[in-house]
């Protein structure tokens, strides 16, 4: 597949069907991620996967920050927590803090984002659903999750990522403007 082709098919899916993802599978996206590109070959990423009885646990954490989060939207906590319990696997990515060093921890944020969409693309390849979440049950600046992962200071949290295999019904595809809308030939 060509690497636009490969562009054009990636997006983000977030309904799963449950079936638990091969070993192998993980380890091709976390053989993708870092070969991303990173300042100084800091190698500034951590990856923490979570499936099985760790899943489980995060489930928890998941819905304790739901119900904290929508006290008076049951049905909401709910429908989210649907689609948790359906994702066997998430892998959170961590970028290292450079204490004193604000320039070099955010050029480590950069990184692990660059191999964050390595390993989306690779999902898309290998027929896996993938999103990066931040917000909601990403959990990602939300300290119970740092806590489950016994996080040091020097970890960010850049994404949790939500992994599955994908059910029948199709994810509408985005659009983007177009580039003359975002593009300004400096002359
Ligand atoms: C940094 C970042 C954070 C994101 N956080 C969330 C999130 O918290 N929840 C979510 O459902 N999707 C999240 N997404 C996925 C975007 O919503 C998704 O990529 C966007 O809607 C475009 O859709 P596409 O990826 O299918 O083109 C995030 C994407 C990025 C790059």
């Amino acid at each position: 597949m060509s690497l636009l082709q490969t562009l054009l098919q990636r997006q983000a899916i977030r309904a799963y069907d449950g079936r638990p993802i091969e070993k192998e599978k993980i380890e091709q996206l976390l053989e993708a991620a870092i070969l991303a590109p990173n300042d100084r070959l800091r190698e500034p990423w951590h990856f923490y996967v979570i499936q099985g009885a760790a899943k489980e646990r995060f489930n928890q954490l998941a819905q304790d920050f739901l119900l904290e989060r929508f006290p008076t939207k049951p049905h909401l906590v709910e429908e989210s927590m649907k689609n948790v319990l359906a994702t066997p696997l998430i892998i959170v990515a961590t970028s290292q803090i450079i204490e004193g060093d604000e320039a070099s921890s955010l050029d480590n944020d950069y990184a692990v984002s660059c191999a964050i969409h390595s390993m989306w693309l690779m999902a898309s390849e290998l027929g896996l659903g993938f999103v990066w979440r931040t917000r909601g049950v990403g959990l990602a600046r939300d300290e119970r999750l740092k806590a489950f992962l016994s996080l040091s200071d020097q970890e960010k949290v850049i994404g949790s990522l939500f992994i599955g295999y994908p059910t029948d019904e199709a994810t509408p595809r985005t659009v983007r403007k177009p580039i003359t809308q975002k593009t300004t030939w400096v002359e």
